[in-house]
């Protein structure tokens, strides 16, 4: 296949090329026929973990069921959880129902801009661009799945497109290509390109509106796209760990209690904040600050739960990485200190700073525990040593 002719990457050539396919071949659903930003809503939280063919039975229940926002809002969870069985993923239905409260207590109107749409419990930056774009004309790019596989084919981008710099330049790509004056429709109709011909196998080029200007199609390549993500493990987990000092400015240490992950290694209190496990509407956070805001948000009171210690959090401190069979975890590390007496009972014990590396710790506490830098009270000095201090016996 020769490489493509100039013309046929031009952006606004392939956006109205995009829209005549479209407008030729789109399919005929019911949300298509409204303008209605709930029941577009409604469409889309369907949507993302299941076709949109599938999706259709669905929603015309849940249309007739509960009609507006204040139907949904006044509705029961149970009766809400009960019309989503057999789309699975009911956390969507749940974030769903709270969203609908949180509007009806505000007054039943909806948000009309993407970026209100994504303050709601549930809607990522994915479901409020389709939302925004496709209720309100906002020319909000979508990029989900099937947009990333057709843009990185298109362009043969060689990274995945779960990092943040792929992703971004994703973003930036579907808003060169989005039709100012028809984005609901452009962003629709890149999704079911992506749907119907962009297959992730045996895409069907001759097909597709874009092929001329295809670089995957020209290199006869278009299955290697999007690159694999490289993941030991799929479930992100973001847990929170503190540094409690003493007067003396020993390390305050948890022994891990038999039954759980680790049992008799010493750790860092620490406490899972949350997990991803799927089909959750908004990812993990890309960015350290935001991860470091929903650590904090959520590291006191899984820390009470799990491990019974009640500390008021200081600064961040670090981070640290690592996976465990399917699971990436970030723990997040952080300057505490405690409220009320110290804790007892054997779990519990004070270590000096200098005695972490050999003082049995888990390797995840081992290696934030260069954070705690040498003795003393308070925060680490300035320029300590990032490494592991050497073990000092007492
Ligand atoms: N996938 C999710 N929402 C969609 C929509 N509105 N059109 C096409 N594909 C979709």
């Amino acid at each position: 296949m020769p490489a493509p002719l100039p013309d046929a990457r031009d952006p606004a050539r392939l956006s109205r090329e995009l829209l005549a396919w479209y407008d030729a071949t789109r399919r005929d659903l019911p949300w298509r026929r409204t303008r209605d930003p709930y029941a577009i809503w409604v469409s889309e939280v369907m949507a993302q973990q299941t076709t949109v063919q599938a999706v259709i039975p669905y929603w015309e229940r849940f249309l007739a069921s509960f009609p507006d926002v204040g139907a949904l809002a006044a509705a029961p969870l149970e009766e809400v959880l009960r019309h989503w069985a057999g789309l699975g993923y009911y956390r969507r239905a749940r974030f769903l129902h709270a969203a609908a409260r949180e509007l009806a207590a505000r007054g039943g109107e909806l948000p009309r801009t993407a970026a209100e749409w994504l303050a709601l419990p549930g809607v990522g930056p994915y479901t409020a661009a389709a939302i925004a774009s496709i209720a309100y004309g906002e020319a909000a790019p979508v990029v989900d799945g099937n947009v990333a596989r057709v843009l990185t084919r298109f362009d043969r981008v060689p990274d995945p497109p779960d990092r943040a710099a792929v992703r971004r330049r994703l973003e930036a790509r579907a808003g060169e290509l989005l039709d100012a004056a028809r984005p609901g429709d452009g962003n629709q109709a890149l999704m079911e390109l992506g749907a119907r011909i962009c297959a992730p196998r045996a895409p069907r080029c001759p097909a597709c509106p874009w092929s001329a200007g295809c670089l995957a199609r020209a290199a006869g390549d278009p299955e290697r796209f999007p690159a694999a993500v490289a993941r030991p493990g799929s479930v992100p987990v973001l847990r929170g760990a503190v540094l409690v000092r003493d007067r003396r400015g020993r390390v305050l240490l948890r022994r891990i209690p038999e039954g759980e992950v680790n049992a008799g290694l010493l750790e860092l209190p620490s406490a899972t904040i949350r997990e991803w496990r799927g089909g959750e509407a908004v990812p993990p956070p890309e960015r350290t600050s935001d991860l470091e805001a929903l650590a904090r948000r959520g590291l006191g009171r899984a820390l009470a739960r799990e491990t019974g210690l009640a500390v008021t959090l200081r600064d961040a401190l670090g981070r640290e990485r690592h996976a465990i069979t399917h699971r990436r975890i970030t723990v997040v590390l952080f300057a505490a200190t405690l409220r009320g007496a110290a804790p007892r009972g054997g779990a519990w014990s004070w270590h000096d700073a200098a005695a972490l590396a050999g003082a049995g710790l888990t390797s995840a506490s081992r290696k934030l525990s260069r954070f705690a830098g040498g003795a003393g009270p308070g925060l680490a000095p300035q320029g300590s040593p990032v490494s592991s201090p050497p073990p000092r016996r007492s």
